[in-house]
């Protein structure tokens, strides 16, 4: 059953031209230009109850435009956004009382309150019962670790107690749909983990929908089985993680160890050998795998050289990222690329 239905949704945002030159900018003054940036470009797609999504992109790509919409934070420009048969922005209050959002760059609790009364403020905001309120309180102060820092004003917390404040507050009311811009930014591993359980928990034992963006992609191999990923605004890909690493990760990738400096071919590159990269004895080797399978592969190398020692590696899902982002992306990926001999 679809909770979210979005169709053609579309916004864009008029920002003031830039200009350049101390003069043009005096006149920029008095006569403002705009120019207009869409920053989501007629995006569709629905997502059933239950499901956790990871919505991926470049900086920029528009996550937390769509998400904005979503909440009912930001009005379309043009399409339509329907949660829960509501249309959030036109609806704020209900849309409220039955979904929760974290934006991990922001807090949404009061800065200068502690924990406890911020959440305790929650209670009455959502007229949350007051047994489910104890309830749920126990339950997450548990799992997400409250009771170290729950007395302390939000704005003296660390960014990964912060963080777990937030989930908390954004959880008390039971809510249907979790909106999480980015939970897991600039937290440590210990701290990561701990928020994964909790979200796969919560998906598990009430059936909570749930869209996530980041830039981790373990978070989004440890939590999504569907991923949405967005470029310039534009859907490129929406699917299962699956089939996206077999659509765009065909390449696999073995490393190995030989006697002697290996040498990279023609023959290797009319085999399926895309990329052979040499350093020392040690030699990496990337190939498409529909073309050979790394049995094939090894025996080709075994038949020259002394292979010492070898490992064969799927192309990660960062891998793959990498790829559909392009070059745009100052990752190391790009120098990767370059380091392509056959
Ligand atoms: N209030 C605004 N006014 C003008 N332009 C905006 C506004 N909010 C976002 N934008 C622009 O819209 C585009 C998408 O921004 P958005 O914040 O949705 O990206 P994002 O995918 O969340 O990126 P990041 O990974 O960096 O968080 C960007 O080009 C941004 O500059
Ligand atoms: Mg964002």
């Amino acid at each position: 059953m679809a909770v979210i239905q979005v169709d053609n949704l579309r916004k864009e945002f008029k920002r003031n031209k830039s200009r350049e030159g101390l003069w043009n900018n005096v006149k920029g003054l008095v006569y403002r230009e705009y120019e207009t940036k869409t920053a989501v470009d007629d995006i569709s797609f629905t997502i059933d109850k239950g499901e956790i999504v990871g919505y991926i992109g470049p900086n920029g790509a528009g996550k937390s435009t769509s998400i904005k919409m979503l909440v009912g934070i930001l009005v379309p420009t043009s399409g339509r956004v329907i949660v829960n048969g509501i249309e959030p922005y036109k609806n704020r209050e209900l849309n409220a009382m039955r979904i929760g959002a974290v934006f991990g760059q922001k807090t949404q609790l009061w800065w200068d309150t502690p924990v406890i009364d911020s959440l305790r403020l929650m209670r009455y905001m959502y007229d949350i019962p007051p047994a489910r309120f104890n309830e749920n309180m126990e339950r997450f102060t548990d799992i997400l670790g409250l009771d170290e820092f729950k007395h302390v004003a939000v704005r003296q917390l660390s960014l990964g107690q912060r963080m777990r404040a937030d989930l908390c507050a954004a959880l008390l009311h039971d809510p249907d749909i979790i909106y999480l811009d980015e939970p897991t930014i600039g937290l440590d591993v210990v701290v990561k983990e701990k928020i994964r359980n909790f979200i796969l928990e919560i998906n598990r034992d009430r059936g909570t929908t749930v869209i996530l963006t980041t830039h981790d992609m373990s978070d989004i191999e440890k939590l999504c089985s569907r991923v949405m990923v967005i470029d310039q605004g534009k859907l490129m890909y929406d699917g299962n993680l699956e089939q996206l690493k077999s659509d765009f990760g065909s390449g696999e990738r073995m490393v190995v160890e030989t006697d002697r400096i290996f040498e990279s071919s023609q023959e290797l590159n009319e085999l399926g050998v895309t990329s052979c990269s040499v350093d020392g004895k040690k030699t990496q080797l990337i190939y498409d795998k529909k073309r050979i399978n790394s049995s094939m592969l090894i025996k080709w190398i075994m038949d020259r050289y002394d292979v010492k020692d070898f490992v064969v590696k799927e192309t990660d899902i960062e891998e793959i990222i990498r790829t559909m982002y392009g070059e745009r992306l100052p990752l190391e990926a790009a120098a990767d690329r370059e380091r392509v001999f056959v």
